[in-house]
Order: C-alpha cells, then structure tokens, then sequence
C-alpha cells in the first residue's frame, strides 16, 4: 500500500470512529445513569482513543487527520438518531449493535489489509476493542443485565 492508499483508509477509520462516539452520547443520554451507563462511557473513549491514535498515524505520515466531525448521514447513526432520552436501556443496546456489528466489521476487513506493520498493530488493537464492545453488548442483551441493574446488582 502506498502512503495515499494508508491514509484514505485510516481517515475512514478515523470517521468510523467518530461516528460511534457521536452514538454513544446519545445512547449514554437514553440511558442515565447507572453502572450500564459507565461501561458504554468506556466503549465512547476507546473510540476517542482510536481517533487520536489513528489520527497520530496519519500525522506520522505526514498526512493532516481529517476533521473528526460525526457525518449524520454516515449508516452509523441510523438506529440511535430516533433515540429519545430514556427510552430504555434495552432499546439503548439494541440500537447500538449494528454500529458495533458495522465498527467490528469494518476492523475486521482492515486488518486484512497490507498496512504497514505499525499501522497494523495499532488497527489489530482498535480491532480487539470492537470485538470487545460487541460481545458485551451481546451479553448484555441475552442476559437482560439491565434488569439485573434494577435489582441493583453488578454481575
Ligand atoms: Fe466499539
């Protein structure tokens, strides 16, 4: 890959990334408060984390980082745009897997690609992350935890 080939394809990660932070604040809002609330807070800085990473890469390069600005168009937004303020922490986590299932894929696809191997071993991190982010949210929802939050008990 040549360094305008890394680049287009760090920037898309870089909007990837900003698109999910921008979910997660309205997911985290949907949802107030709670232990819930919190993990997703974390989710929202590992993909802050992979912006200011990715966008280091891109300096490295010499390659000014594009604006991280939410694209609402972007298919990211879609399920949560609807989201009212507590609405539900179910319906919070149903509307945020697809855009972990999009984020998941979308590493999943880049770190097939012939990055140089720094670059790699920063996408293969971002990578693990969002498989992380996505089992959570998929045992959150088969186990129903936020039920287990009323009950006010942390599993
Ligand atoms: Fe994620």
């Amino acid at each position: 890959m040549n360094v305008q080939e890394i680049a287009e394809e760090l920037s898309r990660l870089v909007q990837l990334d900003a698109d999910a932070v921008v979910a997660y604040d309205r997911v985290i809002e949907a949802i107030g408060d709670g232990w819930i609330a919190t993990e997703l807070a974390r989710f929202r800085l590992d993909h802050q984390r992979h912006i200011l990473e990715l966008s280091k890469a891109l300096l490295d390069m010499n390659v000014r980082p594009p604006e991280a600005s939410p694209d609402m168009k972007g298919t990211i937004l879609g399920g949560v745009t609807g989201l009212r303020a507590r609405l539900g922490t179910e319906q919070a986590l149903k509307a945020m897997k697809p855009n972990e299932e999009l984020t998941t894929s979308t590493y999943a696809r880049a770190v097939a690609k012939p990055f140089p191997e720094e670059v790699l071993e920063l996408v293969r991190r971002n990578y693990a992350d969002e498989q992380r982010h996505l089992a959570w949210i998929e045992r959150a929802l088969d186990q129903r935890l936020w039920e287990q939050e009323r009950a006010g008990a942390q599993p």
